[in-house]
């Protein structure tokens, strides 16, 4: 294991082997499975696209998220400082920065969109889901993210409950959070699964998700986009899960780890489609609506189910817990950077950096309104293109650079035991897929979506 450098007696870590896995799930499980893994699958031919999803993530999510956590737990260091060390000499050594700043920028727009779903949550707690009706369900929804204080002081809310969380530290905030929110989370997913079975549109909801239409496997499209889902949604190629696996103790088993979590993550979106797509077919709603999906189609849906606005409130409060832990993890990047490289004190941090995404956020909730007409990066309002100039275009390029570093720079024995592969015979195949086939993947992912912006 790498030597590692003086702040390691302050080096905070989880307490227990589960609270570390509910951490990472708990990072990996967040509004990707349930409202983004539901359009995206729904865009791109269905089971079709669930076997290709199904082989990025096991040829491209497990190696990578094992080489992230091995780098973390045997460095010791967040993110940008465990690249520092494993490369001290070169120009790659600036590299974490890039993980550090991607997982900034998302959390800015990420808390936007948390914040319609925690407001969405109040309206169906305070029992006025019916209303939504009225207006109409998109009117009602476009209405209210074109509104300034609102939308603002809920993104707001949502991010102050993240600082307080994070402020509180790794153990008593991210631990802690996680051990409470994650067996709840799958409590609720599964009475949500099981109210499903009992929808008329629960066997053509099932053919949607599983039936394969073999003809999209022609199109490169859905390649990228399930590799680009991989990402996204298992958390990889932003340093969460490098500072995750740097409050480790040795005694963890890194390969089962990356497994459960990547296995977890999947069957959470899977258990989450069958949950959305058979509500959407028994009120005859179209199921390729893209990202309205949640906020239009969904409380169409609950308005004319029996028992729908208790539905819609168990199906929001998931939504809100899940965004949750997600925002957390996504903070705790920046400030394990801001304590252990610039020395800041960790309620500081988590203060300061806070306040500063919250603004970085801001124009991303007024694009829907005052700013409407500012449109960038080829016609997006402000909240589509931070997320798609840090999805689509900075997380493949981190992703990409990062790969080269794990799987050249790194030296080879080093990183097979880090990650405890040398005692595993695939160890040498990992390592190959890290080298080779990774790095490939992601340069297509990259220069295709580059040339189709
Ligand atoms: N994985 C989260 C989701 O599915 C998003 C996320 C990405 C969270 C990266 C943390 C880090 O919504």
């Amino acid at each position: 294991m790498m030597a590692c450098t003086m702040s390691q007696e302050q080096q905070e870590h989880w307490k227990s082997g589960w609270g570390f896995l509910l951490a990472a799930l708990g990072s990996a499980v967040g509004l990707g499975n349930v409202w983004r893994f539901s359009y995206v699958a729904g865009e791109n031919g269905g089971g079709a696209f669930l076997l290709v999803y199904i082989a990025m993530i096991l040829a491209v999510g497990v190696p990578l998220l094992l080489a992230e956590f091995a780098l973390g737990r045997s460095t010791q260091r967040e993110s940008s400082s465990a690249i520092r060390a494993i490369a001290p000499a070169s120009a790659w050594r600036h590299l974490g920065l890039l993980g550090v700043l991607v997982s900034s920028v998302v959390l800015a727009y990420y808390a936007v969109i948390a914040g319609w779903v925690f407001k969405y949550l109040s309206i169906y707690l305070l029992g006025s889901g019916p209303d939504l009706a009225t207006p109409g369900f998109a009117t009602a929804f476009d209405t209210y993210v074109a509104g300034s204080a609102q939308p603002l002081l809920w993104q707001g809310l949502g991010l102050l409950l993240t600082i307080g969380l994070i402020a509180l530290g790794v153990e008593r905030g991210i631990e802690k959070l996680n051990l409470l929110l994650m067996p709840a989370l799958g409590v609720l997913l599964l009475l949500l699964a099981v109210h499903s079975t009992t929808l008329d549109g629960f066997a053509p909801g099932l053919a949607f998700l599983f039936q394969p239409d073999w003809s999209v496997l022609a199109s490169p499209k859905v390649y990228l986009a399930a590799l680009g889902q991989a990402f996204f949604s298992i958390g990889l190629g932003m340093g969460v899960m490098v500072t995750f696996g740097s409050y480790l103790m040795p005694t963890q088993r890194l390969p089962r780890a990356a497994l459960t979590v990547v296995l977890c993550d999947t069957l959470f979106a899977l258990t989450a489609g069958l949950v959305i797509f058979p509500a959407v077919f028994s009120f005859g709603l179209d199921p390729t609506q893209g990202p309205g999906l949640a906020f239009v189609v969904l409380p169409e849906v609950f308005a004319q189910m029996r028992w729908g606005m208790g539905v819609a409130t168990v199906f929001f409060l998931l939504l809100s817990m899940a965004a949750l832990t997600s925002m957390v993890s996504l903070l705790e990047v920046p400030v394990a950077f801001a304590i252990q490289r610039l020395g800041l004190s960790r309620p500081m941090a988590s203060m300061c950096i806070g306040a500063g995404l919250f603004l970085l956020g801001v124009p991303a909730s007024l694009g829907f309104g005052w700013w409407s007409d500012v449109l960038v990066a080829g016609g997006r309002n402000i909240l589509d293109a931070m997320d798609f100039v840090a999805v689509d275009f900075l997380l493949p390029l981190n992703g990409l650079l990062l790969t080269l570093v794990l799987g050249w720079v790194w030296p080879r024995k080093q990183a097979l035991q880090a990650s405890e592969m040398d005692r595993s015979p695939y160890g040498h195949l990992w390592h190959l897929a890290l080298r080779f086939m990774l790095p490939v993947l992601l340069a297509t992912v990259l220069v295709t979506s580059l040339l189709q912006s």
